[in-house]
């Protein structure tokens, strides 16, 4: 299998703003107790009429350009994202169409949270393969579309936005490569992170609208338990069959869900912080879209270079976790 390279990294997020201040005039809480819980300062909300495609899109458009492909050249193009812009189609089909990726297919992948580690690591194999030569994979989510802007506990979390990688065949280790991947799911906590309705469970309908059951449903504390337990332990598992520890990581990338949950992911895996790329604060959790934009910002801050060790980080609705191990190759 030939190795496969992330070649660059574009991001889509919605210029208007949701500060803490703005959410303590539509719930009862305060902006201290959003950032002391969560580490969250504020999140990109879209406005009305800017749909999951378009962030989407604006993310792939800069990635592929940053690569400096245009759109005949891409072959495929998978979207991990829970909140497509309807039922169908997929949203990959509405980016093929908005890029004009004329020789594309794609489709979409839905596991909420750890959505972006699975489709990069289902988009590697189309490339290690030697199906394809140029992918792009995005994660991006407008969570305000299945937020209930009434239940405190779970408003404050979320925000709108996400990311896009073009990713490519490595000819070394030296160019840049993913070395390995791990995932789970326990699907007997599924109850504990879920949209209840709009499925072939609970066809919409009014009764569903009306008690709310189209709206994200969260037991926080449970979620934070499985995050604190099993995000840790996967990537102890993943560095142990690499023969590699907490110490050997250069740059570490979780998934941005509660900065707690985050400093316990660290301090079991032995990273320092330094090392551990946050942006929670600005964007607050940005569900499939975290994990590309936070290393958006690993790269405007100068802070992921060229040989650095990266390990990856995911978990959310499931209950499902992932983790991922690359060299970085620019
Ligand atoms: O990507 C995966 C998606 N989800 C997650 O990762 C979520 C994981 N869970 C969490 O991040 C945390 O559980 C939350 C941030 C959601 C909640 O924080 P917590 O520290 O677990 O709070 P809690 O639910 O245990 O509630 C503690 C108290 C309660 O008040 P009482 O009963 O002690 O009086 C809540 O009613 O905090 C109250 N509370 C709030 N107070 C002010 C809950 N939400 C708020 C709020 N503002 N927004």
């Amino acid at each position: 299998m030939a190795l496969v390279k992330i070649s660059s990294v574009g991001i889509g997020v919605p210029p208007r703003i949701l500060t803490n201040h703005d959410m303590e005039k539509m719930v009862d809480t305060s902006d201290q107790w959003i950032q002391e819980r969560t580490g969250i300062k504020q999140r990109h909300i879209v406005d009305p009429g800017t749909t999951c495609s378009d962030l989407a899109t604006e993310a792939a458009r800069q990635a592929m350009e940053k690569a400096g492909l245009t759109p005949d050249d891409i072959e495929l193009i998978i979207v991990a994202t829970n909140t497509p812009d309807s039922p169908l189609p997929a949203v990959a089909c509405l980016v093929q169409h908005k890029l004009g990726c004329k020789h594309a297919w794609g489709f979409d992948l839905a596991i909420a949270c750890s959505g972006f580690l699975y489709a990069m690591q289902v988009g590697v194999q189309f490339v290690a393969s030697g199906a394809h030569k140029n992918v792009i994979v995005i994660g991006v989510d407008v969570m305000s579309s299945v937020i209930d802007y009434t239940d405190r506990q779970t408003c404050i979390i979320f925000g709108d936005g996400g990311g896009a990688c073009v990713i490519q065949p490595s000819t070394s280790e030296a160019d840049g490569c993913f070395i390995d991947f791990l995932h789970e799911v326990d699907g007997s906590g599924g109850e504990f992170l879920c949209i209840p309705a709009g499925g072939s469970a609970h066809p919409p309908s009014k009764e569903t609208v009306e008690q709310g059951l189209h709206f994200l449903k969260q037991d926080g504390p449970v979620v934070f338990k499985f995050a604190t337990k099993r995000m840790p332990e996967i990537c102890v598992r993943l560095l142990d069959r690499n023969n590699l520890t907490g110490a050997d990581i250069d740059v570490f990338i979780p998934h941005q869900a509660n900065l707690r949950i985050i400093k316990s992911a660290v301090e079991r895996l032995g990273i320092p912080m330094e090392k551990v790329i946050v942006n929670i604060d600005q964007y607050g959790n940005t569900t499939a879209g975290t994990l590309p934009l936070a290393m958006d910002t690993a790269l405007k801050e100068g802070r992921l270079k060229k040989g650095d060790l990266v390990l990856f980080a995911a978990m959310g609705a499931g209950l499902s976790a992932g983790a991922a191990l690359m060299r970085w190759g620019y």
